[in-house]
């Protein structure tokens, strides 16, 4: 697998060039390093404006052979997966590639004998251990289409992503550790299939112990398992068959089912994580991101475990039961390969410094950071404690919709710059574009938009291809439009400022306003809503929302309450704005649409920046804002 590293920049020059020039030689030459029951007969078929990407057709692969099998033949006692529960007086795991692959295989056969089969969507809705991995894997390599919901979500959020995909199969827990806490999963997706009626098996994995209701359609892990061995051959899937779907959400309320497919998806995720962390056989790497978004999918599991890597999953929370614990955890498994995000960086640096020093470092090799601009402190609080500025850190910009890493630097390999994601990957044609969607040359700020796909570009969303057309591809027609807004200097380095649409990055995770308003509005006492961000030092952002109630009396922290309540009970206690604020109007154009550019400035309290208000329907609300803010 090595051959797909570049390990110094005359390689990576050289990789870039050839990446540039001879773009689908470049990924011929990567995707020929893995096993491919038949080599595909065509490497690139796209058109932006239909839009249509598909890579390697022809191609018949399984992943869970990579990411498996060929590592049992040259590594099968090498640590596959670490895993670290939430509790520290509870013991490690330690699960080598034999025994993960014997594991995946029995799934995937307790899968099969509950019904399962090539195609069908099985909802995994998890706590962060093991199993959860290896459920992945195991649907992988059946052939069938995982969809992970991240274990914070609420019966609500759960249920409509059930419905959208119409999954068959549920794989939940009884429950699930994280911090002090319990999340009762069980009790939750019980809630969530009262609303499910295609769901015919809910498999139940026993971590808590904690006492469940049960229904017909319920089925213990444990008990399940007992039935079947752990011989399952990897199902033959097309190159463009979806390997996953998942979730995230978008301007309106409906989140948006981003479907990969197996070939590309494969090929990316294993070249990225190779060339990003500089990963070295024997290595400990460390992501402590959930395997319910997108940075789990690709850089705990796949990414990982097809380069033969050992990845360390974490089962708990930074703060827990001390806020020393990840550095507790680096100086435990002699971690090499840290990879976080800045909320979290964020939130430790407030801490006294004496927490990371009093633990051995010396083994980190490598930072990263990922899901938001890293602001400067963070970075080099980053850099100076917990890399004793030893450690290059790689700023990686992607997104759930691109699959892997787009622009980052290669660690130790390419020159870092604090705050910049810095360069685009090779054979990634980034771009910055102006309002009408004019290439902008040199230094400059714009638009981000990437003008080639990649292996791993999300190729749909499950059941509407259309939005997948309006929301990527026809705001700036050839190009894929991530949502980003970005900076670049004069070497070509990119700085990414943040989302130029509706979502808001809130510790990381990526919130549309829109289903947010529809929760809101939920409240029979609310007439409408219009949710902003504004800046927050831990959480990068947070959330605002200006509440029009029906009577006046109704302004009280009651209602507020009630609202965080709703928020959380239909998304997930993430989605609760930070503050609520009751208006008697919001400021709205003369053609009804909301001004919402003037309502983030209003959150941000840049009341002296809010431009000619004059032309506005009710200018007079704008005014009120200001008084009661
Ligand atoms: O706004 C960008 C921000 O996170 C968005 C994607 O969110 P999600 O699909 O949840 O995936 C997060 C993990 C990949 C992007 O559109 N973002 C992600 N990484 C960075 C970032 N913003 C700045 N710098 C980054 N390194």
């Amino acid at each position: 697998m090595n051959n797909l590293a570049h390990q110094s920049l005359a390689a990576y020059d050289e990789a870039k060039q050839q990446a540039s020039e001879q773009t689908e030689a470049f990924w011929e030459t990567i995707a020929s390093q893995f096993e491919w029951h038949q080599k595909w007969d065509k490497t690139l078929e796209y058109d932006f404006h239909k839009p249509e990407v598909k890579w390697f057709l022809g191609g018949k692969v399984n992943i869970t052979e990579n990411c498996l099998d060929r590592h049992l033949i040259t590594q099968p006692d090498q640590t596959a997966i670490i895993f670290e529960p939430n509790d520290p007086k509870e013991a490690a795991q330690h699960i080598s590639y034999k025994e993960l692959h014997s594991r995946v295989c029995q799934v995937a056969n307790m899968l099969k004998s509950n019904g399962a089969k090539k195609g069908d969507r099985i909802c995994l809705y998890m706590p962060m251990v093991p199993e959860l991995a290896i459920t992945v894997l195991a649907c992988a390599r059946i052939g069938a289409i995982h969809s992970v919901v991240f274990a914070g979500f609420s019966a609500a959020a759960l249920a409509a992503r059930i419905n959208d995909a119409d999954c068959s199969l549920l794989v939940t827990a009884d429950g699930g550790f994280r911090g002090a806490k319990v999340t009762p999963l069980k009790d939750i997706a019980d809630d969530a299939l009262t609303h499910c009626s295609t769901i015919k098996t809910s498999i139940v994995l026993k971590r808590t112990g904690q006492e469940v209701a049960w229904n017909d359609i319920d089925v213990w892990w444990h008990e399940a398992l007992e039935e079947v061995d752990d011989n399952c051959p990897a199902e033959i899937m097309d190159s463009e068959d979806p390997l996953f779907i998942l979730y995230t959400s978008g301007s309106t309320g409906k989140p948006k089912g981003m479907v990969h497919t197996c070939g590309g998806y494969m090929v990316y995720t294993a070249y990225s994580f190779q060339n990003v962390f500089q990963y070295k056989k024997g290595d400990i790497y460390w992501c402590t991101a959930d395997i319910g978004w997108i940075t789990g999918h690709s850089y705990i599991v796949y990414g990982p475990l097809a380069v033969g890597a050992t990845t360390l999953m974490f089962e708990g929370v930074p703060s827990y039961p001390t806020y020393d614990r990840f550095w507790e955890v680096c100086a435990k498994h002699k971690v090499n390969q840290f990879y976080t995000a800045p909320t979290a960086i964020r939130a430790l640096q407030k801490y006294p410094v004496n927490l990371v020093n009093k633990h051995d470092l010396s083994s980190l090799k490598v930072l990263g950071s990922v899901g938001e601009p890293i602001n400067a402190e963070a970075w080099h609080w980053y850099d100076d404690h917990v890399g004793k500025n030893k450690c290059p850190i790689v700023d990686t910009w992607w997104q759930t919709e691109t699959g892997g890493i787009l622009i980052t630097s290669l660690a130790g390999v390419t020159s870092q710059k604090p705050t910049y994601a810095t360069l685009p990957m090779p054979g990634i044609q980034a771009v910055l574009l102006d309002q009408e969607g004019n290439e902008l040359a040199g230094e400059n700020e714009g638009i981000l938009a990437i003008k080639h796909p990649w292996p791993s570009i999300a190729r749909t969303i499950w059941g509407d291809h259309e939005r997948y057309k309006n929301v990527y591809f026809s705001a700036y027609p050839g190009y894929y439009f991530p949502g980003d807004g970005a900076l670049r200097d004069a070497k070509g380095n990119y700085r990414i400022t943040g989302r130029v649409d509706d979502v808001v990055i809130v510790s990381g995770h990526n919130l549309g306003t829109a289903p947010i308003e529809n929760a809101l509005n939920e409240h029979p006492n609310v007439v409408e809503s219009a949710v902003v961000g504004f800046s927050h030092d831990v959480k990068g952002n947070a959330l605002h929302a200006f509440v029009i109630v029906r009577s006046r009396a109704d302004e009280n922290e009651t209602i507020k309450n009630e609202l965080r309540a709703l928020v959380a009970k239909t998304i997930g206690p993430i989605a609760k704005p930070d503050r609520i604020q009751v208006v008697s109007g919001l400021p709205k154009t003369r053609s009804g649409k909301i001004m919402r550019r003037i309502l983030r400035k209003l959150a941000a309290g840049e009341h002296d920046q809010l431009g000619d208000i004059s032309t506005l329907l009710n200018p007079e609300v704008v005014e009120e804002i200001k008084r009661n803010s």
